[in-house]
């Protein structure tokens, strides 16, 4: 949601800002814009509607020279996705340029008291806002401007991370942050000279520093080109910085010769979900070692209740996880959409377990639900993939799932990844609460270790889901079936359809079917019908026979060998026999790649579908 990226040293900024907005432009497409200060001086601002090309065409016959410079990739909230609004945004006198990610809740307050002060405003945005406010307070206190942005944010409420350029002082980067992302990346240049870095995630800062320093709430911190860094709180109060090596390597952040960083994704998930079991999933001693539980266990032997909060894909993958909890740990687990969970008065108990399940480890609606259950006192466990993440921090222990950056704004690996992390936590549990017999322990081990291998033969056996998919473009709306474990698939499975393809799409339990969607059932309704050889088969095979009584075009997810489902069905895909639990894992990847050809086959973006934006630190 935003993307900021900055750089003061002795190198020509643009190239670097350019390059980091290209990395951050999944979290948000509707426009860009550049500021650095020049050898001569000058403070210069371009800004381009739409992508990071769009900002490049306008800066191609620009003087763009500069060592120090900020820059922006907007996901609109306040105004409308246009140059004026594209960020960074001056000041009333010009000499500050400043860019932001959060949400200002106040700003209209402010910028009715700015405009008493005979400040005018040229955009809609609450951004703006903050950089008149900082030149206010440089105004009203005759102060430096480190000074004027503690003070400047003492009256914000709300989200941001900002960074700020000073005309007058082109030797220092100020940046500050508080409910959004920032990290400060540390380095040298070729000549060893001091230069930092900054970003929303580490992205635009791998590639020349793995030293980083996440920046804290209401911390603010100046860097200067002598390579000295100062963080203090808003009250002035020095703050220690934590250096800290990033784990993550560039070519994660390469497509890797696949067209779409989606696609890549989607046939990393054999590998990715090797990594995120490797060490904790011990297929000779037929174990599982969490260390996160392993350190907690009295609060997960002993909790009354696990609540899991969670939004989007992860909330789908937290309800298999929750499934798979109660029946091998016999804890009563809720899912909750934490955006419902955190305004709702809910009630929460000191001997419950929240875990907040987030990819990105951002996402504002998670991040404030746990914060309102610690409050309650509740033990808080992060599922998350982006390691150092807001989640990750604020949570009191947790495991990462391990499956690398994940780009594209559709989650595909990092769904499994969760779905597998969270069955690793259900395991771990069951161990210790001694709820699972030993041998359906050990068969649980040795099958979720084969998942890697029949998620390669799953993707290796649907390669025609390209061809087939053309045939759905024209399609204005799907239905997506499923019963116990693959109810969830079935909602991701719409999810990842409606988000990329634009095409509506609808998941439910296949049993509801007939209380009310089953009339929207004719000749030109597909419906995907996930029905694996398992558990509920036959009510599965019930339901498709009402669904084919009244024309409608049976797609099913089914496992090798099955005839019965295959022959009522217009089209199948095939996935190898596993257990009811693991059949999400299994399930999903054609319905990802069917998602992912429709989208294609309609020309669509994607990696960066229409208005939206991979994490989402905004309410
Ligand atoms: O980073 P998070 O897992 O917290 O993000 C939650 C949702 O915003 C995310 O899963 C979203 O639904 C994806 N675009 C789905 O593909």
């Amino acid at each position: 949601m935003c993307g900021i990226v900055g750089y003061i040293g002795e190198q020509q900024a643009y190239p670097i800002l350019i390059k980091g907005l290209h990395r951050l432009e999944y979290r948000g497409y509707d426009s860009a814009g550049v500021s650095m200060i020049g050898s001569n001086g000058n403070l210069t601002v371009y800004k381009a509607k739409g992508k990071v090309n769009a900002l490049e065409a306008i800066c191609a016959d620009k003087d763009v020279s500069g060592t120090i410079g900020i820059a922006h990739t907007r996901w609109a909230t306040h105004g409308e996705p246009n140059e004026v609004n594209a960020h960074p945004h001056y000041s009333q006198s010009k000499n500050l340029a400043l860019v932001h990610n959060g949400i200002i809740e106040n700003y209209k307050t402010l910028r009715a008291e700015m405009e008493n002060n005979n400040y005018t405003f040229c955009s809609d945005t609450d951004t703006e806002v903050l950089v008149q406010l900082v030149e206010y307070m440089q105004e009203l206190h005759h102060c430096d401007l480190f000074t004027a942005v503690q003070n400047a944010l003492k009256h914000v409420v709300g989200a941001y991370a900002i960074a700020i350029l000073d005309r007058s002082n082109p030797d220092q980067l100020i940046c500050a942050r508080k409910g959004s992302p920032l990290i400060i990346g540390v380095g040298k240049d070729s000549n060893g000279r001091a230069e930092f870095y900054l970003g929303s995630d580490a992205t635009p800062i791998i590639e020349y520093t793995d030293q980083v320093i996440y920046l804290k709430d209401e911390e603010v911190a100046s860097m200067d080109r002598s390579g000295r860094l100062n963080i203090t709180n808003l009250a002035n109060v020095a703050q220690t910085p934590q250096m800290q090596t990033l784990e993550m390597n560039l070519e994660a952040l390469e497509k890797g010769g696949y067209p779409h960083f989606m696609l890549k994704e989607i046939w990393e998930q054999p590998q990715a979900l090797r990594t995120s079991i490797r060490g904790r999933l011990q297929v000779q001693d037929r174990d599982v070692l969490l260390s996160g539980i392993i350190d907690n266990r009295d609060k997960f032997v002993n909790a009354r209740r696990i609540i899991i909060c969670a939004c989007g894909t992860s909330w789908h993958a937290a309800l298999i996880g929750k499934y798979f909890i109660e029946e091998a740990c016999h804890i009563p687990v809720e899912v909750e959409y934490a955006s419902e969970f955190r305004y709702r008065n809910p009630v929460i108990y000191p001997d419950d377990v929240v875990i907040a399940v987030s990819q990105s480890g951002e996402t504002a609606d998670t991040l404030a639900a746990i914060q309102l259950a610690k409050q309650h006192g509740a033990f808080l466990y992060g599922v998350c993939n982006v390691i150092g993440s807001s989640i990750a921090r604020a949570t009191d222990s947790g495991t990462y799932i391990h499956v690398g950056p994940e780009i594209g704004v559709a989650s595909t690996k990092a769904f499994t990844g969760q779905v597998v992390t969270l069955m690793l936590l259900g395991l771990a549990i069951a161990k210790e609460k001694k709820t699972l017999a030993d041998d359906m322990f050990h068969m649980l081990v040795n099958e979720l270790c084969l998942i890697p291998e029949k998620m390669q033969w799953t993707l290796e056996n649907n390669k025609d889901i390209d061809s087939f998919a053309q045939m759905f473009t024209y399609c204005r709306n799907f239905i997506y079936l499923g019963r116990g474990y693959n109810y969830p698939v079935a909602l991701e499975g719409a999810l990842k359809l409606k988000e990329i393809s634009y095409i509506h799409a609808e998941g439910y339990p296949a049993a509801e079917m007939k209380h009310g969607p089953i009339a929207l059932v004719d000749e030109e309704m597909p419906v995907v019908v996930i029905a694996p050889k398992r558990g509920m088969y036959e009510k599965v095979v019930s339901n498709i026979q009402e669904i084919k009584s009244r024309k409608g075009k049976i797609i099913s997810v089914v496992t090798e060998g099955d005839k019965v489902v295959r022959g009522m069905s217009d089209y199948s895909f095939v996935i190898p026999d596993t257990r009811d639990c693991f059949v999400p894992m299994l399930a999903v990847i054609p319905l990802q790649l069917l998602s992912y050809y429709v989208a294609v086959a309609k020309g669509r973006n994607v990696d960066q579908p229409r208005n939206l934006a991979k994490s989402v630190t905004v309410e």
